[in-house]
């Protein structure tokens, strides 16, 4: 587990070793460790990069002390939704997305279009941003994997 003087990069992508064992890995993932909450919450989205490939990568939103994980990519087609704007919508708060401004609840994943982008959970623990996820997710792109 990650400790005070553990460096950013140390951290990012490592594992809850503790969930899987208690089983939740069979229900939709394993906790991520992403970072110190501190050096997420300075702008209102990051991409978490997944090694499966861009359609796997995840947005990570901070929007009023909270934050929200959903897909990076827009399930209309395929729009990069940390470029979208966010609004507060009756308490509802949407991010837009930026190629046809299909909106979407940061909650839920639900769009007014009709559309479902897909939510993950997350949690803060000790300071840290995890999020529950399939695969590995880290602040920095994988390397590309040459295909033979
Ligand atoms: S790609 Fe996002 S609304 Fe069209």
């Amino acid at each position: 587990m990650a400790t005070s003087s553990v460096r950013k990069e140390e951290v990012v992508g490592e594992e809850e070793k503790e969930e899987e064992e208690d089983g939740n890995a069979d229900s939709g993932g394993s906790w991520r460790l992403i970072g110190r909450a501190s050096e997420l919450s300075g702008r209102p989205c990051c991409v978490l990069y997944s090694p499966l490939g861009r359609d796997r990568d995840v947005g990570l939103f901070h929007v009023r002390g909270e934050f929200f994980a959903m897909d990076a990519r827009c399930s209309h087609s395929g729009g990069p939704l940390c470029d979208g704007d966010i609004e507060d919508t009756n308490g509802v708060l949407q991010v837009f997305c930026p190629w046809h401004d299909y909106d979407f609840n940061l909650k839920t994943g639900k769009s007014g279009s009709g559309l479902q982008q897909e939510v993950y959970e997350v949690k803060l623990q000790d300071s840290c941003v995890y999020v529950k996820h399939t695969s590995p997710l880290s602040l920095k792109p994988f390397p590309a994997v040459k295909k033979s």
